[in-house]
């Protein structure tokens, strides 16, 4: 199963990953996290990387697609995987096409006011990046994560400036892939709305109609 959630800052599109891989058993591959460990331990990428981040500028296609090839080359990913936040920009769709065909790419879709408002309420988990929201999936002690006691901060580019520049990035890069895989015939389109819960539903209920699940 090669699943691609696409879709802008906010949206879920890590949240349904980690979900997913749980229920699924299939690794999660997500971008923003390789780069922000990247950027924890110092890397020579996190030095290239950090100063894009926190702008809410894309990172350049020639390191992203370099740090993916070779995480799709690991043995957990061999035979299926659920990545988020790559491909982001034509170069990065051309140079993941010339190794693998997804199976269904998934445009995760929400109004902006419910982006904005999710990503102000986020909260991520220092240590382990688990993610919570403070009303929509609030933590069961405030502050401290449930699955490993690390300590729960708000992310550095979830201020209201960056969030605009990450959504802006997202229309002029990104959303074009969507006209892309539709035009492929692998797009699926899915609501997050009605809770997570119930976007995991929906998504579960569109692989299981391509036969993924
Ligand atoms: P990245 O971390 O990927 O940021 P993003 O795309 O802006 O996406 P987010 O992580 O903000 O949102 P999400 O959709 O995962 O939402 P989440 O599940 O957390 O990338 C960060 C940076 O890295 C980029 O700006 C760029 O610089 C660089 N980068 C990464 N990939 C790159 C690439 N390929 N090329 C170049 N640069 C790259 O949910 C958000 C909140 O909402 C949470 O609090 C959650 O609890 C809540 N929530 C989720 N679903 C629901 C729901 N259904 N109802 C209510 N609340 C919900």
């Amino acid at each position: 199963m090669k699943v691609v959630l696409l879709g802008p800052p906010g949206v879920g599109k890590g949240t349904q990953a980690r979900r997913l891989s749980e229920i699924l058993g299939v690794p999660r591959i997500i971008t923003g996290d390789m780069l922000r460990r990247h950027v924890a331990s110092d890397t020579s990428l996190g030095r290239k990387a950090r100063g894009f981040m926190e702008r809410g500028e894309l990172v350049h296609d020639d390191l992203i697609i370099a740090m993916i090839r070779e995480r799709l080359e690991d043995e957990d990913a061999r035979e299926g995987f659920i990545i988020d936040g790559f491909p982001r920009t034509v170069a990065q769709a051309e140079a993941f096409e010339a190794h693998v065909t997804p199976d269904v790419v998934v445009a995760l879709e929400a109004a902006e006011g419910e982006l904005i408002e999710r990503l102000s309420g986020r909260r991520v988990c220092r240590e382990c990046q688990a993610v919570y929201h403070l009303v929509h999936d609030p933590p069961r002690r405030s502050g401290v994560c449930d699955r490993c006691g690390g300590e729960l901060v708000h992310r550095e580019d979830d201020t209201e400036e960056v969030i605009r520049e990450r959504l802006r990035a997202y229309r002029r890069e990104t959303e074009p892939l969507v006209h892309r895989y539709a035009a492929k015939g692998l797009l699926a389109r899915v609501r997050s709305e009605g809770g997570i819960g119930e976007v995991t539903r929906k998504l579960q209920a569109v692989l299981h109609d391509r036969r993924l699940a």
